[in-house]
């Protein structure tokens, strides 16, 4: 059986079920955060290291204003709503992404980032503002600057990934089949789940169905 360290998801559909249910994109994003917390859960139950979690991309920023100020506001109120809980659970937030997001904003992140920096249950790599693309150039900028040599290991060792393995099981929930700018360098040994529930409706037993057949899949990384 294959080892699962690692599980990064595209949580996609959040929108379309808010229209769909509630008329409200909005809604459906809130409704979306019930499926974070499900998820995290399980991811725990599971015994399973890293959760890398796609919040928000660096193309969303070309949705209307109202949306973006809500999605900010919901993970805002869910820090701070959630924050000791997720300390107490020994869980460890790491955010990955350009950060250029509002003083407080920062300061929010900064802290949580602090306050669970020696966790050791779970990792949340909460991906914000996050681009595959720019994490590469930022990231090869950096090596430049320490003049390292370009090779594989230096490259990853720059990334905002850093000392995190590659994720082993990518899913993206909504019915939709393509990368979207996510983690393009370390998703390239990743098996990938692509899920027709909207993100909302996504629950425990679909994350425990990809997991099992996961696990009985031969993982030849090129080998034979
Ligand atoms: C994609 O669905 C989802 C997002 C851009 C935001 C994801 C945010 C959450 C799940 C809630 C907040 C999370 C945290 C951790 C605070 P979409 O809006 O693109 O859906 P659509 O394809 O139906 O339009």
């Amino acid at each position: 059986m294959n080892p699962l360290n690692h599980v990064a998801i595209i949580m996609d559909g959040n929108g379309r079920w808010g229209v769909k249910n509630k008329n409200s994109r909005n809604l459906g994003h809130k409704e979306g955060l019930f499926a974070v917390e499900k998820i995290i859960k399980q991811t725990i139950k599971r015994d399973i290291k890293y959760l890398t979690l796609f919040a928000f991309s660096t193309e969303n920023w070309k949705r209307p204003n109202i949306e973006i100020a809500y999605l900010f506001k919901l993970l805002e109120k869910f820090l701070k709503e959630k924050l000791s809980e997720l300390d107490k659970q020994n869980i460890k937030l790491k955010i990955i992404g350009r950060r250029k997001f509002s003083l407080k904003l920062n300061k929010i992140l900064e802290e949580a980032e602090k306050i669970t920096f020696n966790n050791t249950k779970l990792q949340i790599n909460l991906a914000l503002n996050y681009g595959s693309k720019n994490e590469l150039i930022d990231g090869i900028k950096l090596l430049n600057k320490k003049n390292e040599k370009i090779t594989i290991k230096n490259i990853s060792n720059n990334l905002y990934t850093k000392n995190i393995p590659d994720p082993d099981i990518l899913i993206r929930t909504g019915n939709t089949k393509r990368l979207s700018n996510f983690l393009l360098w370390q998703l390239a040994y990743t098996e990938i789940f692509f899920e027709k529930k909207l993100w909302p409706d996504f629950n425990e037993k679909d994350y425990d169905k990809i997991i099992k057949k996961y696990k009985s899949i031969k993982r030849n990384f090129g080998n034979i």
